[in-house]
């Protein structure tokens, strides 16, 4: 894990250049410049020497011009820049590539901790009776369930609610089809959708503009002065930022990745599978059939944010999906009943499962890929017949369960800290 805490956005550039370019490099990420900065560069400004280390220098070597520069400088930015706040850096396993912030919604506080009220809240919903969290609960990794999600009004919607673990990794686009590109723009969907939270932007916002507790909040956490300011961004930047910080990575598998625990015997033979180990020929499972999995689940996310055809339906022609998937949004008739493969964290918590929940267990989804799916033109060659016998099956079911990562189903950070309603 990496230092968590509140960092200074500028010291990298402190010791050459000037304090007026500071100056501004400063306000520009703590106010939140729009449009595209390098996003790298952005996390090493976050991340350049803490408080804590600039300290440490100063204790051993006494004050030198750098830092008396840095602090007078940390004390105009204070001043100059108020009132949007510091950037705070959430931590993340070793094992994964650093989270990508936009310049313009870093994760602050205040927004965090405001996304996470309004998560849970069903003042976001037309009557005040569906929150997101009604569809993604945390102690099912933010699934609910159900076949397909039940919104306002007992509509039923068309597809599974997906699990959001890790979901401020997923870069590429977002939805079973891809069709938001960013968690910011993702949460506008939800609102405005008749069957889920039905559809009245202006009437949530006027509800917050209203409200005696969201009001300050929404005014600290994005420096808004005036309450016509406010506007659905504003909702979606703070609920991205929550679920930004919905990071697990701390399942049995990470563990093993780790050299701190071990597989039992079951549990090995699925990992084997999963991960085609039988691909050395000299190797302890020579003759074991190989999974495929990971071609597409690949860790360390299990998922490679690609869209494939598994096999779930036969389909003579390509026209002949019920649900296009990934083929409605692009037009391309090859995409057709293609999906964004999930991630596999926590996946036995999440059931049932595929875009359509039409699999109830882990047991049916092994019993499918054993198959080899159904024949489509578009259908991943890496789906065909495995052969995987009784044990070799209860191996692979056993290593999808190491993917549960039960502190962060029962992370306290996930759950709302004021009464509901409003
Ligand atoms: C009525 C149930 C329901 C509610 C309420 C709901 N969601 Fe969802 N959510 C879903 C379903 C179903 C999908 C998948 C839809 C699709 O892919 O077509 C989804 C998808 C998502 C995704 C995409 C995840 C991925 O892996 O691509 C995110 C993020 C998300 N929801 C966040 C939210 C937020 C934030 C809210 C509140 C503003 C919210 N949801 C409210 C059911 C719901
Ligand atoms: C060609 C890519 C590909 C391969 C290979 C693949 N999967 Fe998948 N997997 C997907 C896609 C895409 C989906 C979603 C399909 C849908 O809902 O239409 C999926 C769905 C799943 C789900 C359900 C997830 C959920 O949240 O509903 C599980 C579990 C799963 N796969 C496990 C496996 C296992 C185990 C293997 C190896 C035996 C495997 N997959 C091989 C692409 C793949």
């Amino acid at each position: 894990m990496r230092l968590a805490g509140l960092l200074s956005s500028s010291n990298e550039v402190a010791s050459g250049t000037g304090m007026s370019l500071l100056l501004a490099l400063g306000c520009f990420f703590r106010l939140g410049a729009s449009g595209k900065i390098a996003s790298s560069k952005t996390r090493s400004v976050f991340k350049s020497p803490s408080p804590l280390s600039l300290w440490r220098n100063v204790s051993e070597r006494g004050w030198g011009e750098v830092e008396k520069g840095m602090v007078l400088t940390s004390l105009l930015l204070l001043t100059a820049c108020q009132p949007a706040e510091q950037p705070l850096v959430i931590p993340e396993p070793e094992s994964f590539a650093a989270i990508i912030y936009p310049p313009d919604n870093p994760t602050t506080r205040a927004g965090l901790a405001l996304g996470r009220d309004l998560f849970f809240d069903p003042i976001l919903s037309v009557d005040s009776t569906i929150s997101c969290g009604t569809c993604h609960q945390p102690e099912r990794a933010f699934t609910d369930g159900l076949e397909k999600s039940i919104g306002i009004y007992g509509r039923v919607g068309r597809r599974n609610a997906p699990g959001l673990t890790n979901v401020g990794y997923l870069y590429e686009t977002l939805f079973w089809d891809g069709r938001a590109d960013n968690l910011e723009a993702q949460a506008l969907h939800p609102i405005a959708e008749a069957n889920e939270m039905g559809g009245s932007w202006p009437l949530v916002i006027s509800k917050l503009r209203g409200h005696a507790d969201y009001w300050p909040r929404l005014q600290k956490a994005f420096g808004l002065t005036a309450k016509k300011e406010l506007t659905p961004d504003h909702v979606g930047k703070a609920l991205a930022q929550f679920q930004r910080s919905l990071i697990s990575g701390d399942s049995k598998y990470d563990r093993v990745e780790q050299g701190v625990e071990t597989y039992d015997e079951l549990e090995a033979l699925g990992h084997a599978i999963f991960f085609d180990l039988a691909d050395d020929p000299s190797g302890e499972f020579a003759n074991l059939p190989t999974g495929e999995c990971a071609h597409c689940h690949t860790p360390p996310h299990f998922t490679n944010q690609r869209f494939f055809n598994n096999g779930l339906d036969l389909a003579r022609d390509l026209a002949d999906f019920e649900d296009a998937g990934r083929g409605a949004i692009t037009k391309n008739p090859f995409d057709r009943g293609m999906f964004r493969t999930p991630t596999l964290r926590n996946i036995s918590l999440t059931a049932p499962y595929m875009h359509d929940g039409r699999m109830k267990n882990l047991a049916e989804v092994i019993d499918h890929y054993n198959s080899g799916g159904q024949y489509a033109e578009n259908r991943s060659a890496n789906v065909f017949p495995l052969g995987l016998d009784k044990r070799q099956k209860a191996g692979l079911l056993a290593f999808l369960q190491t993917l549960t990562d039960t502190s962060f189903v029962n992370n306290e950070n996930y759950r709302p800290r004021r009464p509901r309603g409003e």
